[in-house]
């Protein structure tokens, strides 16, 4: 599955973007919440998700990258996101907060680092519909993927078979179609594509060559 991330997207021509991926089919619409203080660089808030809610019904898969994300859930859930995914280490209470995104009905995620390790699974993997891995460090749009995320997806998906869980594999970060198989083959599910896909001359034939490829 693909989740373009709007980061890259042109925002003075957002109706067209949204155009795009709504004719290009893709699986979700991946939205980057930055507060300049989790990560050093600011998008934009719920009022904005919830406007760029009307421009399609896709699900919004929301990355928050944000300090005591527990105090901007239930604004979130209210504009529009179906999924919802938390870095563990922002947020005192790891499991309040995912039982908190549940409690709205929304997917609940968590987020791993590149240089954090699994270790977090062992007491919330039962709690989660979705790890997004991050193949980057999470801040920018346009970063180059760093390899070591490989071994870390083949890893996640051998702990998500063991354990029989249904949780789903997204990687964030560096995807470009050069790279995009083998993550794919690694274990991922869900490809995040930001500029590989926004930065491009024509983002619609991006997405149908991102499409073709992991089919
Ligand atoms: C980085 C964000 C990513 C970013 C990916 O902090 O979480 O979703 O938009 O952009 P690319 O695909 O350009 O690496
Ligand atoms: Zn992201």
């Amino acid at each position: 599955m693909i989740s373009p991330s709007i980061l890259s997207a042109d925002f003075t021509n957002i109706k067209r973007d949204f155009e795009i991926m709504n004719e290009g089919g893709v699986d979700f619409v991946h939205v980057d919440i930055m507060d300049g203080n989790y990560v050093p660089n600011i998008s934009f808030g719920p009022s904005i998700v919830s406007q760029l809610r009307k421009l399609t019904t896709i699900d919004f898969d929301v990355h928050l990258m944000i300090e005591n994300p527990e105090n901007y859930i239930e604004d979130f859930v209210k504009a529009g996101a179906n999924i919802i995914t938390v870095h563990p280490d922002s947020t005192r209470h790891l499991n309040r907060t995912l039982n908190l995104i549940k409690s709205f009905g929304v997917k609940a995620g968590i987020v791993i680092n590149p240089a954090e390790n699994l270790n977090v699974l062992e007491y919330t993997l039962s709690d989660i519909d979705l790890l997004l891995i991050m193949s980057v460090n999470p801040g920018f749009g346009g970063q180059n993927f760093i390899k070591s995320s490989l071994t870390k997806i083949k890893k996640a998906r051998e702990i998500i078979r063991e354990n029989k869980s249904n949780c789903l594999i997204e990687v964030d970060g560096g995807i470009k179609l050069d790279n995009a198989l083998e993550v794919f083959n690694s274990g991922a599910d869900i490809l995040v594509a930001g500029s590989a896909i926004f930065g491009s001359e024509n983002p619609s034939e991006e997405i149908f060559k991102f499409k073709e490829l992991l089919k």
